[in-house]
């Protein structure tokens, strides 16, 4: 099918996409919070197509758009007493109330649930159309199912050219982020989705009001939920996003120490520090990330960088709206740099005693972070098998479980594999490094140590604020390997030679413990404690 565009503004455009919409036909209209895919909710047929040119799972229902008041009664079982109130105070505008519907609505827009949610937009060109095509519009956003929302025509023509009827391009969203959805049909209310209107501004109205915990949390398998959309992968750029949270200071130091090139999705005047970068916003205005946000998680894709980290917003007000989205397109993934303890370092040479070292920290009260430990769990992660089955193959896979001696046959093959096979399970390791130290803070500890013998080739430096290299003389770490490990003199220095020398460690270091005694010096352990 060809779609046809339209201007808002040009002559006969509102009247077009009307008539397309009153003959059964579907067509991307702009409104205030983001371009909707609209057909005349009272045609099922019509509803249908909009499911299948977005790609659509048939459970979610749409929210149906009305131009006047009057529009709603048919739609509604009956008015709820609090729709004038909320009416009044926030129609026409970004707020989406769900209510028992009538039997006029087809079973496709409620997804054979037994509620409607309705709302009137405030875009000009949005109402208009509405009104001159006579009827109430079913419209999702006009997006592909879990792209970003489109804010701009062109977002619209990438994901739906082809398989739409019409586009009519009105400018750029002023809001950004889809409406409040806020249900009538338990009591208290309960907000299902943030939007351009805040729950705070939603009480002033309403009383009290619940949140549903959809809005920050993962659903658990098979949940039921309030809002369908809450269950789906959303928002999401085809690449990985991760939420940074903490100072700029914290979040420039965290990037720059990454071994690849990734993204920044950062405020306004902070890229300039970075290779690759995009800004949504303002660090002090939820309302312009708003406007940003998706138009800035759909140019991740065209850096070509295969990792973004974003800013975290603030979620006050319209901000809640903002890190709610994100919080989808980045399935949940939160790195929180804000440490209250301190984090130490620790890495050293094969031999060097590094092991010890931690032994004694552990004692004093140190919470220790092994992150060996933290490699096997993170090939644990079913998105980290699902990298590594695109990369390796998927008869990595036996009887439903990575055979992990296979898979690093594999990967250390070849110099590119071994990248590869980092790139995929270093990000792993360091969230569940992060997480680890937040954990020793729950647990009270004094600091927490990452155990690292790869520290300073990781972005692992990055979280420290102190590191420790143990070092020791060659003869001595001889004997402690081959004691250890019970090989041949060859062997152990085969392993030593692998490494980079002691002036290496010594270096890097803040601090530099010497471990040639049998025993560790108090003198030696007072440099970190
Ligand atoms: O700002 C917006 O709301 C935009 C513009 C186009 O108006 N529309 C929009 O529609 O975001 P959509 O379909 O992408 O999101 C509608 C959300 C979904 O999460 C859906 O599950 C929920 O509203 N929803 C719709 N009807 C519902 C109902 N009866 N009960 C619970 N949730 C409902
Ligand atoms: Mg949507």
């Amino acid at each position: 099918m060809e779609t046809l565009y339209l201007k808002s503004e040009e002559k006969g455009a509102v009247e077009t996409a009307a008539e397309i919409l009153k003959n059964g036909g579907i067509v991307a209209i702009p409104t205030e919070t983001v371009y909707g895919l609209a057909a005349d909710a009272y045609n099922a047929d019509a509803v249908k197509k909009v499911f299948e040119a977005k790609g659509r799972p048939q459970d979610n229902p749409m929210i149906v758009h009305v131009s006047s008041y009057e529009e709603i009664n048919p739609l509604v079982e009956k008015i709820d007493p609090r729709l004038p109130a909320l009416a009044e105070k926030f129609w026409p505008g970004p707020l989406t109330v769900i209510m028992k519907k009538s039997a006029l609505v087809p079973d496709v827009v409620s997804a054979g649930l037994e509620t409607v949610a309705i709302r009137m937009p405030s875009h000009q060109t949005a109402r208009d159309i509405i009104a001159l095509a006579g009827v109430p519009l079913a419209a999702p956003s006009a997006n592909a199912s879990g792209r970003p929302s489109p804010t701009r025509a062109e977002h619209v023509k990438t994901d739906l050219d082809g398989k739409i009827d019409a586009l009519v391009d009105g400018g750029f969203c002023s809001v950004g982020v889809e409406s409040t959805v806020v249900t009538l049909a338990t009591e208290p209310p309960t907000l299902l989705r943030p939007g351009g209107i805040t729950p705070e501004q939603l009480c002033e109205v309403l009383g009290e009001i619940s949140i549903s915990h959809a809005v920050f949390e993962k659903l658990n398998e098979g949940e039921k939920v309030q809002s369908p959309g809450m269950k789906y992968k959303h928002y999401a750029p085809t690449e990985q996003v991760s939420i940074i949270k903490g100072s700029f200071d914290k979040y420039k130091e965290f990037l720059l120490a990454q071994t690849d090139t990734v993204c920044a999705v950062c405020f306004e005047g902070e890229g300039k520090y970075f290779e690759k970068y995009i800004e949504y916003g303002r660090a002090d205005s939820s309302e312009t990330q708003g406007q940003m946000l998706f138009d800035a998680l759909r140019k991740v894709d065209e850096t070509g960088c295969k990792r973004a980290f974003v800013r975290c917003p603030s979620s006050d007000g319209v901000g809640l709206a903002v890190y709610n989205r994100l919080l989808r397109s980045a399935a949940f993934r939160v790195i929180d740099l804000d440490f209250e303890i301190p984090v130490i370092g620790l890495t050293g040479q094969t031999g060097s005693g590094k092991t010890t070292v931690g032994k004694e920290l552990e004692k004093q009260g140190f919470y220790i972070i092994d992150t060996d430990i933290l490699a096997r769990k993170a090939v644990e992660s079913p998105e980290v098998i699902g990298a590594l089955c695109n990369e390796f193959g998927n008869d990595i896979i036996v009887d439903g479980k990575l055979d992990r001696r296979e898979t690093a046959r594999r990967a250390f093959a070849t110099k590119e594999g071994k990248e590869a096979l980092n790139a995929i399970t270093h990000p792993e390791i360091t969230r569940l490094t992060v997480e680890e130290i937040h954990k020793a803070e729950k647990n009270g500890a004094k600091a927490a140590v990452i155990d690292a013998a790869l520290l300073f080739e990781s972005c692992m430096t990055a979280l420290c604020s102190k590191t420790v290299s143990v070092i020791a003389d060659e003869k001595i770490r001889l004997e402690r390997i081959m004691k250890r490990d019970n090989i041949s003199p060859e062997d152990a220095l085969l392993r030593m030679n692998a490494q980079p020398s002691a002036e290496y460690y010594r270096e890097k270091a803040d601090i530099v413990i010497e471990n040639n005694e049998g025993f560790l010096s108090s003198l030696e352990m007072s440099k970190i404690v």
